[in-house]
Formats: C-alpha cells, sequence, structure tokens
C-alpha cells in the first residue's frame, strides 16, 4: 500500500515537472501553453484581428495569417459613407484628382466648396492644432516642435515660400501628402481639410473671402 502511494507520489512529480517545464517558451511575448484557451480567448471580435486564430498555439505561420488577416473588412470600393446632410453628399464623394504630377496642376483650378465664417475657421484652427502645428509652426512659419527639437525637415512658411499656394494645391497636398509629408486623407474628413485649407490660407496672410469661396449650392464640380 505504501509503495503504491509512492509510486503515484513520483508520477504526480514526473507530470508537474513536465507541465512546468514545456509550459515554458523562448519566445517572450509568448503566454506559453493554453491548456484551456477559451478560458483566456475573449470570443468577442476585435476590429483588425482575426479572432480564434491564437499565434502561439497553432504555430508562426498561423501567426503571420492571423496578423495580415483584419476581421474589420475594407469598404466595398465605389460606395460612399452615409451622410444625414443633402448638403454635406458631395463631401463623401471620393476625391476625383489623381496622386501624380499631372493631378497636382489640376489642382491649382480647385476650388473650396464650403463657405468659409469664422466658424469654419475655427474648426480649421482646431484641426491645424492638432495634426499640423508639430511641423508646420503655430504660425506656419516651418518651426513646429518636429523640425526644432526633433530634426525633421522643415517646411517653408506659409507666409514665405508658400504664399501663392493656391487652395486647390492646399488641399491636394493635404490629401495626399508632399515629398516628406505624408498623406492626411485618412485622418481629417474631406470638410476638415477644407477647412484646414482656409486656415492655411489665413496663414498665408489672406483675408477671409478674398478667394470668393463658391457658393454651396454649386458645388457639385469643385468637390
Ligand atoms: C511630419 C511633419 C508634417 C506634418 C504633420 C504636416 N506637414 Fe505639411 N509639410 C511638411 C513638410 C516637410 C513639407 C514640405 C514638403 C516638400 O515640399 O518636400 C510640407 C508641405 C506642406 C504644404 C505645401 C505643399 C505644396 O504643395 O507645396 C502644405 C500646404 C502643407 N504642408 C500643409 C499641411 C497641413 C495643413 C498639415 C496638417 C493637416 C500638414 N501640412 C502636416 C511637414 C509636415
Amino acid at each position: 500500500m505504501k509503495k503504491r502511494q509512492y509510486t503515484i507520489g513520483t508520477l504526480a512529480a514526473v507530470v508537474l515537472t513536465l507541465v512546468v517545464v514545456t509550459g515554458c517558451q523562448r519566445d517572450p511575448n509568448s503566454a506559453g501553453y493554453e491548456y484551456m484557451p477559451d478560458m483566456y480567448r475573449s470570443p468577442a471580435i476585435e476590429a483588425y484581428v482575426d479572432f480564434g486564430m491564437d499565434p502561439f498555439h497553432f504555430g508562426d505561420s498561423l501567426a503571420v495569417a492571423q496578423r495580415n488577416t483584419p476581421s474589420a473588412r475594407k469598404p466595398v470600393e465605389g460606395t460612399i459613407p452615409f451622410s444625414f446632410d443633402p448638403n454635406k453628399v458631395h463631401l463623401r464623394m471620393p476625391y476625383h484628382i489623381p496622386n501624380t504630377p499631372e493631378g497636382y496642376e489640376m489642382a491649382v483650378a480647385l476650388k473650396n466648396p464650403l463657405k468659409i465664417d469664422e466658424a469654419a475657421l475655427e474648426r480649421g484652427k482646431v484641426v491645424y492644432d492638432k495634426f499640423c502645428q508639430h511641423c508646420h509652426g503655430k504660425k506656419g512659419k516651418g518651426d513646429g516642435a518636429v523640425v526644432v527639437k526633433g530634426n525633421h525637415p522643415a517646411p517653408g512658411a506659409y507666409d514665405g515660400s508658400l504664399k501663392d499656394l493656391p487652395e486647390g494645391q492646399i488641399f491636394h497636398s493635404i490629401t495626399y501628402g508632399k515629398g516628406v509629408m505624408g498623406q492626411h486623407a485618412s485622418q481629417i474628413s474631406k470638410e476638415d481639410r477644407w477647412k484646414v485649407t482656409a486656415y492655411v490660407q489665413k496663414l498665408q496672410g489672406k483675408s477671409l473671402g478674398e478667394d470668393a469661396p463658391a457658393d454651396d449650392t454649386e458645388n457639385e464640380e469643385t468637390e
């Protein structure tokens, strides 16, 4: 009887040691073996993560596949976001000018479709302060903290080398980026991009309405 207990004890010790040893893995990011994955993995679907595939459980190739398989799908091509306001539907349409040198030239003719008033300029400033001033500087002199402290290449001053840049090209460059400046189309809505364009014009030294913004009703062509 005693011997039997001894054997069971030894067996238990061996199994425990095996569990402890195999529980550790080389990859410091690995949680190790999961004996009951359902208890660790939330069934909630997370955007951009293909839920259900535990990378450490099934091997590396699947981990890679998982990272490249978003659960949130991109919108179907050709669809536009819904707008409650019929006057703003045109702002949901895709930007029609391509990101090419010819497109940049075409953008010269592009006009701001919004009526720019003080409220729109104020919104433009909010967007500018959040997305632009760390590079372009508070007053658009090209002396933002990222340039001064971070050694990022400096943009020209809005009231200097960029003084005569037309609004269409300002909008175009915000949308697609320019040189070392990245694109902002995915972060800033079209409406806000036009408002920040107007704010950049203010920093260029233009006064409100100088470019005679198009009336809200005749903007189908201009975006
Ligand atoms: C990471 C720093 C950075 C950020 C953020 C940034 N810019 Fe720029 N921007 C630059 C640089 C650098 C240039 C000069 C690019 C070149 O000509 O190579 C530039 C160029 C421009 C130009 C001139 C484009 C042209 O057609 O010559 C405009 C207008 C402009 N930026 C507006 C903005 C606005 C508005 C924002 C915010 C929505 C913004 N930028 C955010 C760095 C930045």
